[in-house]
């Protein structure tokens, strides 16, 4: 997660956003019970170079609908895939859990994690600010 803010945001302020502490929870919250949610990672020979978050959401707006929290590639496993394998493994257990309608939200400069989503068939459905939601009904 920090990698991905220092990539998306910049390396310093990416950095400097949550501790370790912080951050190590917040993935403890999707495997603990505090958040109905599961972790997937990519490996290749053995090493994790990929990782996506998924839970079940609540929004006054949209109603009950899963949501990949984040989604992150180690830059020399990159266009091999692994972002789609993770994401439809994630979509796979939303599935499993009676969703039927998944999102995201990212910056609306970031044209990788666009085409990433638009590929497995999300598209914008809402603005706010700097981000936008991509959302795809299954
Ligand atoms: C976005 C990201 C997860 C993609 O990971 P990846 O494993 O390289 O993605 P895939 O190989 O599964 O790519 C699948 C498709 O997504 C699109 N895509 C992926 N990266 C892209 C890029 N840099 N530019 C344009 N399209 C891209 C392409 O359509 C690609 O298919 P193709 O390789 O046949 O053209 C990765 O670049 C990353 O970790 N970025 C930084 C983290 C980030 O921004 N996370 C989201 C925070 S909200």
């Amino acid at each position: 997660m920090r990698a991905t803010l220092m990539e998306v945001l910049d390396p310093a302020r990416g950095e400097a956003m949550y501790t370790i502490e912080w951050l190590v929870d917040r993935v403890r919250q999707h495997l603990d019970g505090r958040h109905v949610g599961a972790v997937f990672v990519a490996e290749d020979d053995g090493e994790i170079v990929g990782h996506t978050i998924v839970r079940i959401e609540h929004d006054a707006a949209r109603g009950t609908h899963g949501l990949f929290s984040t989604v992150y590639v180690v830059p020399t496993a990159r266009r091999k895939s692994a972002a789609v394998s993770l994401l439809e493994r994630g979509e796979a257990w939303l599935r499993e859990h009676e969703m039927s309608e998944a999102a995201t939200w990212t910056a609306t400069t970031n044209v990788p994690l666009h085409e990433l989503f638009a590929r497995l068939g999300y598209s914008i459905v809402e603005e706010s600010g700097e981000m936008v939601r991509l959302w795809k009904r299954f």
